[in-house]
């Protein structure tokens, strides 16, 4: 049983997930036909869903992880995005993939836009041919960002979720479907 999490209301459940990967792999499969695609997996929160959708693409798919930060262990975020690729992750490896190459960068959820701005300059900068990006989940908060989400696995309201790759605090990660955190499910709140 995992651990508390009985009670979280499922906002997309596994089934509606599972579907929704192989539709956007397909788009992609058709999109990129004949080209290599470099996916650039945003650590932790898109390990989850990046590797569900490497296996759906049919087409040959490398695979590089970066790591940026922009949330401590609250909900809210700091402002501030880090990024961390030399943390255990080899920079010349992810650099010599991206230059020259067919850049889509797979993220959990796009919130305020700000960890993707700061990771697609940082692609650009490597040199990709092409970037876009490939999130599981787009909050909508009438954020305009400077710049075009592709693929959008699903659209969600302005709540906190959890699952399938989401954390909070680093907790529930693996839960199979992602599911709304409430106050009232925060120990001791
Ligand atoms: P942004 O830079 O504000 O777009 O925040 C994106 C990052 O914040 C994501 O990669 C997540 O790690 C985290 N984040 C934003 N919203 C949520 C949420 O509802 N649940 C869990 N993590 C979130
Ligand atoms: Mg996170």
């Amino acid at each position: 049983m995992l651990e508390g999490a009985g009670t979280l209301e499922v906002l997309i459940s596994e089934t509606a997930i599972r579907a929704r990967v192989t539709e956007l792999a397909a788009e992609i499969t058709r999109d990129y036909a004949g080209r290599d695609v470099v996916l650039v997996c945003l650590l932790k929160g898109a390990v989850i869903f990046a590797s569900d959708l490497a296996r759906a693409i049919r087409l040959p798919v490398r695979l590089e992880f970066v790591r940026a930060a922009s949330y401590g262990a609250g909900r809210v975020s700091s402002g501030e995005v880090r990024i961390e690729e030399t943390d255990g992750i080899d920079r010349a490896a992810l650099a010599s993939a991206v230059a020259g190459g067919e850049v889509l960068v797979v993220e959990d959820i796009v919130d305020s836009g700000r960890t993707l701005g700061r990771i697609l300059s940082h692609v650009q900068d490597l040199g990709a041919r092409s970037a876009e990006v490939c999130t599981l989940l787009y909050k909508d908060r009438n954020v305009d960002h400077p710049f075009g989400v592709r693929y959008i696995g699903f659209r969600i309201e302005d709540r906190f979720v959890v699952g399938y790759g989401l954390d909070f605090a680093e907790r529930y990660r693996n839960l199979p479907y992602v599911a709304v955190l409430e106050d009232r499910d925060l120990p001791g709140v």
